[in-house]
Protein backbone atom coordinates (compact mmCIF):
# COMPACT_ATOMS: atom_id res chain seq x y z
CA UNK A 1 0.00 0.00 0.00
CA UNK A 2 1.31 3.39 -1.03
CA UNK A 3 0.79 6.24 0.92
CA UNK A 4 1.36 9.97 1.96
CA UNK A 5 0.88 11.76 5.35
CA UNK A 6 0.54 15.19 5.04
CA UNK A 7 0.31 17.76 7.74
CA UNK A 8 1.62 21.02 9.54
CA UNK A 9 4.64 20.56 11.65
CA UNK A 10 3.47 18.62 14.59
CA UNK A 11 0.30 17.25 13.34
CA UNK A 12 1.32 14.11 14.08
CA UNK A 13 2.77 12.64 11.02
CA UNK A 14 5.57 10.75 12.59
CA UNK A 15 3.66 9.57 15.81
CA UNK A 16 1.09 7.78 13.60
CA UNK A 17 3.16 6.36 10.77
CA UNK A 18 5.18 4.61 13.64
CA UNK A 19 1.79 3.09 14.76
CA UNK A 20 1.18 1.76 11.11
CA UNK A 21 4.58 0.27 9.60
CA UNK A 22 4.18 -3.06 11.94
CA UNK A 23 0.06 -3.55 10.89
CA UNK A 24 0.81 -2.67 6.31
CA UNK A 25 4.52 -3.90 6.53
CA UNK A 26 5.82 -1.07 5.16
CA UNK A 27 8.47 1.61 5.48
CA UNK A 28 7.96 4.90 6.93
CA UNK A 29 9.79 6.94 4.53
CA UNK A 30 10.72 10.44 6.64
CA UNK A 31 12.90 12.94 4.39
CA UNK A 32 12.85 15.41 7.93
CA UNK A 33 14.84 12.07 9.41
CA UNK A 34 16.59 11.90 6.24
CA UNK A 35 17.82 15.35 6.42
CA UNK A 36 18.46 15.17 9.88
CA UNK A 37 20.92 11.76 10.01
CA UNK A 38 22.90 13.55 7.08
CA UNK A 39 23.03 16.68 9.02
CA UNK A 40 24.62 13.95 12.14
CA UNK A 41 26.88 13.17 9.68
CA UNK A 42 28.07 16.19 8.75
CA UNK A 43 27.53 15.19 5.06
CA UNK A 44 27.56 18.09 2.29
CA UNK A 45 24.05 17.56 2.02
CA UNK A 46 23.54 17.60 5.54
CA UNK A 47 24.88 21.05 5.91
CA UNK A 48 22.72 22.27 3.25
CA UNK A 49 20.07 21.17 4.47
CA UNK A 50 20.69 22.33 7.99
CA UNK A 51 20.70 25.88 6.85
CA UNK A 52 17.12 25.79 5.27
CA UNK A 53 16.00 23.86 8.36
CA UNK A 54 17.10 26.24 11.36
CA UNK A 55 15.11 29.20 8.61
CA UNK A 56 12.10 27.10 8.95
CA UNK A 57 12.08 26.92 5.26
CA UNK A 58 12.09 23.92 2.35
CA UNK A 59 15.30 22.10 1.45
CA UNK A 60 15.16 22.81 -2.15
CA UNK A 61 13.33 20.05 -4.72
CA UNK A 62 16.09 18.84 -6.63
CA UNK A 63 17.81 18.04 -3.60
CA UNK A 64 14.78 15.95 -1.86
CA UNK A 65 13.65 14.62 -5.13
CA UNK A 66 17.01 12.72 -5.98
CA UNK A 67 16.99 11.16 -2.20
CA UNK A 68 13.58 9.90 -2.55
CA UNK A 69 13.95 8.41 -5.63
CA UNK A 70 17.24 6.46 -4.34
CA UNK A 71 15.41 5.58 -1.18
CA UNK A 72 12.63 4.08 -3.33
CA UNK A 73 15.47 1.04 -4.82
CA UNK A 74 15.81 -0.06 -1.66
CA UNK A 75 14.23 -3.77 -1.17
CA UNK A 76 12.05 -2.68 1.97
CA UNK A 77 9.63 -0.90 -0.52
CA UNK A 78 8.05 -3.96 -2.31
CA UNK A 79 5.32 -3.77 -0.57
CA UNK A 80 5.02 -0.18 -0.55
CA UNK A 81 5.46 2.69 1.96
CA UNK A 82 4.60 5.70 3.88
CA UNK A 83 5.74 8.97 3.15
CA UNK A 84 5.78 11.07 6.00
CA UNK A 85 6.99 14.97 4.86
CA UNK A 86 7.24 14.21 1.20
CA UNK A 87 5.91 15.72 -1.34
CA UNK A 88 5.81 19.12 -0.26
CA UNK A 89 5.64 21.04 -3.11
CA UNK A 90 3.87 20.58 -6.17
CA UNK A 91 7.20 20.55 -7.79
CA UNK A 92 7.31 17.25 -5.64
CA UNK A 93 4.55 15.67 -6.12
CA UNK A 94 5.23 15.75 -9.98
CA UNK A 95 8.84 14.68 -9.50
CA UNK A 96 6.54 11.84 -7.14
CA UNK A 97 3.95 11.03 -9.93
CA UNK A 98 6.76 10.82 -12.52
CA UNK A 99 9.04 7.89 -10.09
CA UNK A 100 5.70 6.15 -9.71
CA UNK A 101 4.97 5.88 -12.78
CA UNK A 102 8.50 4.63 -13.44
CA UNK A 103 8.52 1.67 -10.99
CA UNK A 104 4.76 0.83 -12.26
CA UNK A 105 2.87 1.99 -9.00
CA UNK A 106 0.65 4.55 -7.68
CA UNK A 107 -0.28 6.19 -4.36
CA UNK A 108 -3.94 4.69 -2.60
CA UNK A 109 -4.39 7.49 -0.08
CA UNK A 110 -3.41 10.63 0.51
CA UNK A 111 -4.12 11.02 4.35
CA UNK A 112 -4.02 14.86 5.58
CA UNK A 113 -3.95 15.10 9.10
CA UNK A 114 -5.85 18.64 10.15
CA UNK A 115 -4.51 20.22 13.15
CA UNK A 116 -5.34 23.96 13.62
CA UNK A 117 -1.89 26.44 13.88
CA UNK A 118 -2.94 26.74 18.01
CA UNK A 119 -2.31 23.48 18.91
CA UNK A 120 0.73 23.07 17.23
CA UNK A 121 3.15 25.22 19.14
CA UNK A 122 2.40 23.45 22.20
CA UNK A 123 2.85 19.87 20.73
CA UNK A 124 6.21 21.30 18.80
CA UNK A 125 7.59 23.04 22.15
CA UNK A 126 7.11 19.82 24.12
CA UNK A 127 8.49 17.23 22.02
CA UNK A 128 11.21 15.52 23.29
CA UNK A 129 12.50 13.03 20.46
CA UNK A 130 14.82 9.79 20.93
CA UNK A 131 18.54 10.26 19.76
CA UNK A 132 18.27 6.45 18.97
CA UNK A 133 15.14 5.19 17.89
CA UNK A 134 13.57 8.63 16.75
CA UNK A 135 10.28 7.49 18.92
CA UNK A 136 8.84 11.22 20.27
CA UNK A 137 7.66 11.61 23.55
CA UNK A 138 5.83 14.32 24.59
CA UNK A 139 6.07 16.13 28.37
CA UNK A 140 2.31 16.29 28.38
CA UNK A 141 0.84 13.98 26.18
CA UNK A 142 3.33 11.13 26.18
CA UNK A 143 5.96 11.65 29.06
CA UNK A 144 8.37 9.25 29.35
CA UNK A 145 8.50 7.17 32.48
CA UNK A 146 11.82 8.34 32.98
CA UNK A 147 12.71 11.84 32.55
CA UNK A 148 15.53 12.76 29.15
CA UNK A 149 15.28 8.61 28.38
CA UNK A 150 13.27 6.91 25.90
CA UNK A 151 10.46 4.58 27.03
CA UNK A 152 11.31 2.14 23.62
CA UNK A 153 15.15 1.84 23.48
CA UNK A 154 17.09 3.39 26.32
CA UNK A 155 19.04 6.25 24.26
CA UNK A 156 18.50 9.83 25.25
CA UNK A 157 15.75 11.81 24.61
CA UNK A 158 16.12 15.82 23.17
CA UNK A 159 14.60 18.88 21.83
CA UNK A 160 15.02 19.08 17.89
CA UNK A 161 16.47 22.59 16.88
CA UNK A 162 13.81 23.94 14.82
CA UNK A 163 11.07 23.53 17.49
CA UNK A 164 11.76 26.45 18.95
CA UNK A 165 8.78 29.01 18.96
CA UNK A 166 10.16 31.90 16.29
CA UNK A 167 11.00 28.48 13.90
CA UNK A 168 7.60 26.95 14.57
CA UNK A 169 6.19 29.99 13.27
CA UNK A 170 8.24 30.06 10.21
CA UNK A 171 7.20 26.43 9.19
CA UNK A 172 3.47 26.70 10.05
CA UNK A 173 3.71 29.61 7.00
CA UNK A 174 5.92 27.29 4.61
CA UNK A 175 2.90 24.89 4.94
CA UNK A 176 0.03 26.93 4.28
CA UNK A 177 1.88 28.84 1.68
CA UNK A 178 3.95 25.44 -0.01
CA UNK A 179 2.25 22.22 1.37
CA UNK A 180 -1.37 22.82 1.62
CA UNK A 181 -2.14 23.58 -2.19
CA UNK A 182 -1.50 19.61 -2.73
CA UNK A 183 -4.37 18.70 -0.82
CA UNK A 184 -6.18 20.20 -3.75
CA UNK A 185 -4.18 17.92 -6.60
CA UNK A 186 -4.50 15.18 -5.25
CA UNK A 187 -8.39 15.84 -4.14
CA UNK A 188 -8.86 15.63 -8.22
CA UNK A 189 -7.60 11.82 -8.19
CA UNK A 190 -10.08 11.22 -5.41
CA UNK A 191 -7.70 9.61 -2.91
CA UNK A 192 -7.60 12.80 -0.28
CA UNK A 193 -8.41 11.15 3.34
CA UNK A 194 -9.57 14.02 5.82
CA UNK A 195 -8.17 13.23 9.17
CA UNK A 196 -9.40 15.29 12.31
CA UNK A 197 -5.59 15.47 14.12
CA UNK A 198 -7.20 17.28 16.96
CA UNK A 199 -8.41 13.64 18.89
CA UNK A 200 -6.25 12.14 20.55
CA UNK A 201 -2.68 9.84 19.17
CA UNK A 202 -5.19 6.56 19.26
CA UNK A 203 -8.38 7.76 17.80
CA UNK A 204 -6.84 9.58 15.06
CA UNK A 205 -4.85 6.35 14.24
CA UNK A 206 -8.34 4.77 14.31
CA UNK A 207 -10.03 6.99 12.06
CA UNK A 208 -6.82 7.01 9.65
CA UNK A 209 -7.30 2.84 9.99
CA UNK A 210 -11.14 3.38 9.01
CA UNK A 211 -10.11 6.01 6.47
CA UNK A 212 -7.47 3.15 4.44
CA UNK A 213 -9.48 0.27 5.24
CA UNK A 214 -6.30 -1.29 6.68
P1 LIG B 1 10.04 17.24 9.33
O1 LIG B 1 10.92 16.50 10.22
O2 LIG B 1 9.20 16.50 8.38
O3 LIG B 1 9.16 18.19 10.21
P2 LIG B 1 7.64 18.74 10.08
O4 LIG B 1 6.93 18.49 8.83
O5 LIG B 1 7.75 20.16 10.48
O6 LIG B 1 6.85 17.87 11.03
P3 LIG B 1 7.26 17.38 12.46
O7 LIG B 1 8.16 16.22 12.36
O8 LIG B 1 7.73 18.57 13.26
O9 LIG B 1 5.82 16.98 13.04
P4 LIG B 1 4.99 15.64 12.91
O10 LIG B 1 3.76 15.93 12.13
O11 LIG B 1 5.84 14.50 12.49
O12 LIG B 1 4.54 15.47 14.42
P5 LIG B 1 4.97 14.40 15.53
O13 LIG B 1 4.37 13.09 15.23
O14 LIG B 1 6.43 14.46 15.80
O15 LIG B 1 10.90 18.28 8.49
C1 LIG B 1 11.84 19.11 9.13
C2 LIG B 1 12.48 20.04 8.12
O16 LIG B 1 13.19 19.26 7.14
C3 LIG B 1 11.52 20.91 7.30
O17 LIG B 1 11.18 22.10 7.98
C4 LIG B 1 12.37 21.18 6.05
O18 LIG B 1 13.34 22.18 6.29
C5 LIG B 1 13.09 19.86 5.85
N1 LIG B 1 12.30 18.94 4.99
C6 LIG B 1 11.74 17.74 5.34
N2 LIG B 1 11.08 17.22 4.32
C7 LIG B 1 11.22 18.08 3.28
C8 LIG B 1 10.73 18.10 1.94
N3 LIG B 1 9.95 17.12 1.46
N4 LIG B 1 11.05 19.18 1.16
C9 LIG B 1 11.85 20.15 1.62
N5 LIG B 1 12.32 20.22 2.87
C10 LIG B 1 12.00 19.19 3.70
O19 LIG B 1 4.19 15.01 16.79
C11 LIG B 1 4.59 16.23 17.39
C12 LIG B 1 4.46 16.14 18.92
O20 LIG B 1 3.08 16.10 19.25
C13 LIG B 1 5.10 14.88 19.54
O21 LIG B 1 5.71 15.21 20.74
C14 LIG B 1 3.90 13.94 19.76
O22 LIG B 1 4.09 13.12 20.91
C15 LIG B 1 2.74 14.91 19.96
N6 LIG B 1 1.49 14.41 19.38
C16 LIG B 1 1.32 13.78 18.20
N7 LIG B 1 0.03 13.47 17.99
C17 LIG B 1 -0.65 13.96 19.06
C18 LIG B 1 -2.02 13.96 19.43
N8 LIG B 1 -2.99 13.42 18.65
N9 LIG B 1 -2.36 14.55 20.62
C19 LIG B 1 -1.39 15.10 21.41
N10 LIG B 1 -0.09 15.11 21.12
C20 LIG B 1 0.29 14.57 19.95
MG1 LIG C 1 7.88 14.28 11.92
Amino acid sequence: MNIILIGPPGAGKGTQAKRMIDRLGVPQISTGDMFRAAVKECTAMGLKAKECMDKGALVPDSVVCGMVDERFQKPDCVKGFILDGFPRTLEQAKSLDEILTKMGTKLDHVVVIDVPDDFLVERLTGRRTCKGCNYMHHIKFDPPKKDGVCDKCGAELYQRDDDQEATIRQRLKTYHDQTSPLIEYYGKANIVRMIDGTKSMEDVQADIKKAIGA
